[in-house]
């Protein structure tokens, strides 16, 4: 049986980070010397490309290796930074109307003979993309934010995994504002795992940085970013390999932000 970890990235709720996680995640695993793949199974609306920068040399996707007119290494886009890390692109949004859950069994079957890692950014929603997407990992990733709505909708995709017999399932909370879960303007950490009853794999803080990164397509665990959200992209890689690391706490956060502007105040000079 394949040692090959095949994690899904999803959440129910659009534009919570799956795809900006799958990138960051992505690079961080290949950096820790794990080869690892990217599979970008939205479809529909694919940008893992764009968010890694290598939409320009994209020749084949998973629709030519489906159809068999290429091989798997002619679709595979290594990254030239980052050798160990290679996407498999979504090819035409027309792929959706056929694309059934056994194709996507295929092509993870594939990508688990030659990778230690096979990541799947999955699309939003609940429907054919998604249902395709569970059919063919072992293991997810659930991202959500810390609003309602987004909490709403991985709780309602948690129980569709459970059906599914996905296991484990973790979760990844992205875009925390220590300040907003402090003055309890948002819900906490704490909140949020009771609610959703699941191992929290690590917490991202809102950063502008992550933007930027975006933008420019090039993830911020490329670097050597000491951005909070790099860091913290880091730790989650580090603890998908069972390595125990704190998790960050956005109180701690708060008061570490206090103490060092205390000590600001003592040093001043007048
Ligand atoms: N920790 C963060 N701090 C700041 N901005 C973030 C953070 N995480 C993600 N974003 C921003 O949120 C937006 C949506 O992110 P992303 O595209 O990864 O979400 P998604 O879940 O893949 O969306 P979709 O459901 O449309 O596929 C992007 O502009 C991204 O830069
Ligand atoms: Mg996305």
């Amino acid at each position: 049986m394949s040692t090959t970890r095949t994690i899904l990235i999803c959440s129910g709720k659009g534009g919570v980070g799956k795809t900006t996680s799958t990138a960051n995640l992505g690079i961080a695993l290949a950096k820790q010397g794990k080869t690892t793949v990217v599979l970008d199974a939205d479809f529909g609306l694919r940008n893992l490309d764009l968010l890694l920068g290598l939409e320009n040399r994209i020749v084949y996707t998973a629709q030519e290796v489906l159809a068999e007119s290429c091989r798997l290494e002619q679709a595979l886009v290594k990254h030239k930074q980052e050798p160990n890390l290679c996407l498999l692109p979504a090819g035409n949004p027309r792929m959706l109307e056929w694309l059934t859950p056994k194709d996507m069994q295929s092509i993870v079957s594939l990508l688990e003979k030659r990778f230690d890692y096979v990541l799947i950014d999955c699309p939003a929603g609940i429907e054919d993309g998604f249902k395709n997407a569970v059919s063919a990992t072992r293991e997810a990733l659930v991202i959500t934010t810390p609003e309602v709505a987004a909490v709403r909708d991985a709780d309602r995709v948690i129980g569709l995994l459970n059906i599914q017999g996905v296991a484990p399932v973790q979760l990844v909370l992205n875009r925390v504002r220590p300040r907003m879960m402090t003055n309890q303007e948002m819900l906490s950490v704490d909140d949020i795992t009771d609610i959703l009853a699941l191992p929290l794999l690590g917490l991202v803080f809102e950063d502008e940085q992550v933007i930027v990164s975006t933008n420019r397509g090039e993830p911020l665990t490329l670097g050597d970013s000491s951005a909070p959200a790099a860091q913290a992209y880091h730790n989650i890689a580090r603890r998908l390999q069972g390595e125990e690391i704190p998790l960050m706490d956005p109180s701690q956060a708060r008061r570490g932000l206090r103490a060092r502007m205390r000590k600001l105040m003592q040093t001043k000079i007048f």
